[in-house]
């Protein structure tokens, strides 16, 4: 072959790449136990959706996914049951997850584009092989080309504004709806991190079984998620007898029953879950090395995930670690937006992948890329 007809072919394959980055979108996923995040490079957060799937229980039919599921929560139908095929931020329904991610892959597409040329995925830190090789083949299933599967806390991290060639340690905490992820990250690389299975969502079952067992009230779960947002605290209540009448069913009568429940009642259940997240947090922080503990002492800790948003968190959490606690700009994001990030350094990318970049449906890497 002769060099000159080599390079022909090399520009037109790179004009094909080009094309092809035209009509295929560069994904960010954050697939959670509560909610699915997705960003679409040059387009931002293009889904905020539960992870949530309605199913019928005689056929096994999908009826429906996401935000259109969710309101069926808790009045669903009698032979619909939802489903959270992610349990503790890991696969626990493979065919469901695959079902959902491939709808909300779909939703995020811009209109022309058939297929998603790369995304890259967060995981938890210590998830094992088989639990990451079905995320992967969720995301063939997707019709997605290339996945890059990155760790949780280095996403949240950069996403909190954590510079990847910064040399001293930042300390990331990430309370989601079920797990808390306590990741120490240096020049982009993660020096340390522990998720544990703890999470806002917790609190949301503390109250329900609360109420039921001394007010004689059974609530629904989404109740039970308005109760602790509008009326939640990690600290102290400002005002401890500001309240809320909820509704449910009664559990002596069976039938429907209101009662008023105050701040001061949601507190009380609170305190013992917020309790134990600062407790991982204190012995996930104990042990490091000296020159890492100092720049944590000197730099303090980023909340992300949508834990953080609890009213006071960040104070409780600066109480009890002695740190200075602050959080990242919209932190239920953070995770997303350090992903896309990565599509712009991608020499980071691919250091920081933890699989080989897997050519999912044979698609080819582009001169760019390798
Ligand atoms: N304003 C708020 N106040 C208190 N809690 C909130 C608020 N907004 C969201 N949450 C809680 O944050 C949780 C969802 O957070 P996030 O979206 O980070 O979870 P996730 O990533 O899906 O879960 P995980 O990371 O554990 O798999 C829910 O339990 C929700 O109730
Ligand atoms: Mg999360």
């Amino acid at each position: 072959m002769s060099s000159y007809s080599f390079m022909q072919k090399t520009r037109s394959f790179m004009r094909f790449n080009r094309l092809r980055d035209l009509v295929s979108d560069s994904m960010a996923i954050d697939m959670g136990s509560a909610s699915t995040i997705i960003a679409v490079r040059g387009r931002g957060i293009v889904v905020d959706e539960p992870s949530v799937v309605a199913v019928n229980k005689i056929t096994g039919e999908v009826v429906a996914i996401g935000r259109e599921a969710q309101e069926m929560l808790g009045r669903e139908a009698r032979d619909v049951a939802l489903i959270a095929p992610l349990v503790d931020g890991v696969v626990a329904d493979f065919e469901r997850t695959q079902q959902m991610l491939d709808y909300f892959v779909r939703k995020a597409r811009s209109g022309f584009s058939q297929f998603s040329r790369r995304a890259i995925m967060s995981v938890l830190s210590g998830v094992t092989q088989v639990e990451q090789r079905a995320l992967l083949a969720a995301a063939e299933h997707a019709h997605i080309g290339r996945v890059y599967m990155v760790e949780e806390g280095l996403a949240a991290a950069i996403g909190a504004g954590i510079r990847v060639d910064d040399p001293h340690a930042a300390a990331v905490v990430d309370i989601g709806a079920s797990t808390t992820n306590v990741a120490v990250v240096a020049r982009g690389t993660i020096i340390q991190s522990h998720a544990e299975r703890i999470g806002s969502f917790d609190i949301d079952m503390a109250i329900i079984d609360r109420l039921r067992r001394y007010r004689g009230l059974i609530i629904g779960e989404p109740t039970a998620e308005r109760l602790k947002i509008e009326l939640g605290s990690a600290i102290e209540p400002k005002d401890p007898e500001r309240r809320l009448n909820v509704r449910g069913r009664d559990v002596q009568t069976g039938r429907p029953g209101a009662i008023d429940v105050t701040a001061s009642e949601i507190y009380i259940v609170t305190q013992a879950i917020v309790r134990k997240i600062a407790d991982e947090v204190r012995t996930s922080l104990a042990e490091l090395q000296p020159e890492v503990a100092a720049d944590i002492y000197d730099r303090g800790i980023i909340l992300t995930g949508g834990g953080a948003l609890l009213e006071g968190m960040a104070q409780y959490l600066q109480k009890e670690t002695q740190l200075v606690t602050r959080i990242a700009d919209e932190p239920r994001y953070a995770i997303v937006r350090g992903l896309a990030q990565l599509f712009d350094e991608p020499l980071l990318l691919r250091r920081v992948t933890r699989n080989e970049p897997f050519p999912l449906l044979g698609a080819q890497p582009s001169p760019m890329e390798s």
